[in-house]
């Protein structure tokens, strides 16, 4: 394509006329100036300033004029293509400093954006109340035990005590299962898991039962038809109502803070003899009965100065024997405490029903504690 073309008119070649390189130029540099972006002054570049544009092609042709034509066509040219590369140039900087500025906006995080919640989810407070009570046993070398919900009638009734006519069954309003002569009724308290533990076991025994139970209560603020209970059985050789009573008084002492401690009042259970109702010293005025802001009765415990916590006794000789137990040889104390009573004093929970009703803004307020 180059070298000397001695067969060319200069007057000819019309990509080297002055007004074709000036409109190329012209053209070139509106382009220029026209590009919006980068990409588009990419396609400028190639389109006019590329090997195929018309300058590029014109530059080309120079070699082929005449010494003295070259000269001028050869500067036309130059400045022509110096002027778009300038132009080219100036434009890219400025699209550059757009372009960044730009994606500095775009690009922001804005760290002051709320996000996506993820609610973290908490354990239940009665499970981690069961475990609080569970560890409070283990710490003094006791283990959990655990038994059925849905149980046989023979143990959750005949084996502690309570014959088919035995009045104490009325005490307990039954779940029965259908047909109801089978046998099968939902656990009415935790205490068959005693006899389940004596059965299975040989003393010593040392065991805490946490579980649900259920009655056939109304559903108020201080009754469930499912609510939860802890059962303690300890069977040694020795044991008397004194370990019985040194053992409720570590339980709520570890419970409710120092100062916390258990009194007996006489009852009756039919697996138990001597049986005793366990009171706790009232957590709120500390067994004064006062209020504390004046002379009020405490409203907690109405001016008694204590609260019913649970049942307990020492074991009826006649449960260690249903159950082959050597009854001359080892004695017991069992106990049983509501664990939702016993979480509403704890908490302060006002309305029994707020431990069964799911609803998160409660059950989170008690940490969560997820392990
Ligand atoms: N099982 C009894 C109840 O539910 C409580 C209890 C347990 C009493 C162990 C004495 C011994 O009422």
């Amino acid at each position: 394509m180059s070298g000397p073309n001695t067969d060319y008119d200069p007057v000819e070649v019309t990509p080297l006329q002055a007004d074709e390189v000036a409109a190329a130029r012209e053209a070139g540099i509106a382009a220029v100036l026209a590009a919006r972006d980068l990409d588009e002054l990419k396609q400028v570049r190639l389109e006019h300033a590329g090997d195929r544009s018309a300058l590029a092609l014109a530059n080309r042709e120079i070699g082929a004029l005449p010494p003295q034509a070259r000269k001028e066509a050869g500067q036309r040219i130059g400045q022509a293509r110096g002027a778009l590369a300038q132009a080219l140039a100036e434009r890219q900087a400025v699209l550059e400093v757009e372009h960044e500025e730009r994606m500095l906006v775009e690009e922001t995080v804005d760290v002051t954006l709320p996000t996506d919640r993820v609610p973290v989810g908490a354990r239940h407070p009665i499970t981690t109340g069961s475990e609080l009570i569970a560890d409070i046993f283990v710490a003094m070398g006791w283990e959990v035990a655990e038994g059925p919900v849905i149980e046989a009638e023979w143990l959750n009734f005949d084996a502690l005590n309570l014959g088919p006519d035995h009045p104490a069954r009325t005490m307990q309003d039954t779940f029965w299962t259908d047909p109801q002569d089978q046998g099968i009724v939902l656990r009415t308290h935790t205490s068959p898991v005693q006899a389940r533990t004596m059965l299975t076991r040989t003393p010593p025994i040392y065991v805490v039962c946490p579980g649900r139970v259920f009655r056939t209560d109304e559903y108020d603020a201080t009754h469930s038809p499912v609510f939860h209970q802890v059962e303690g059985l300890a069977i040694d050789e020795g044991i008397s109502m004194a370990h019985l009573k040194g053992t409720l008084d570590h339980f709520a002492t570890a419970m409710f803070g120092e100062g916390i401690t258990t009194r007996f009042r006489p009852s009756y259970f039919p697996f138990t003899e001597p049986s005793a109702e366990v009171d706790l010293v009232c957590f709120v005025c500390r067994g004064s009965g006062l209020a504390v802001d004046g002379g009020q009765p405490c409203r907690t415990c109405r001016g008694e100065g204590w609260i019913e916590w649970g049942g307990c006794g020492v074991v009826n000789p006649r449960v260690l024997q249903a159950c082959g137990v050597d009854s001359e040889r080892y004695s017991g104390f069992a106990f049983g405490m509501g664990i939702d009573r016993t979480l509403m004093f704890r908490h302060g929970i006002e309305d029994l029903r707020a431990l069964f009703e799911g609803d998160v803004r409660f059950t989170t307020a008690f940490g969560s504690d997820i392990s």
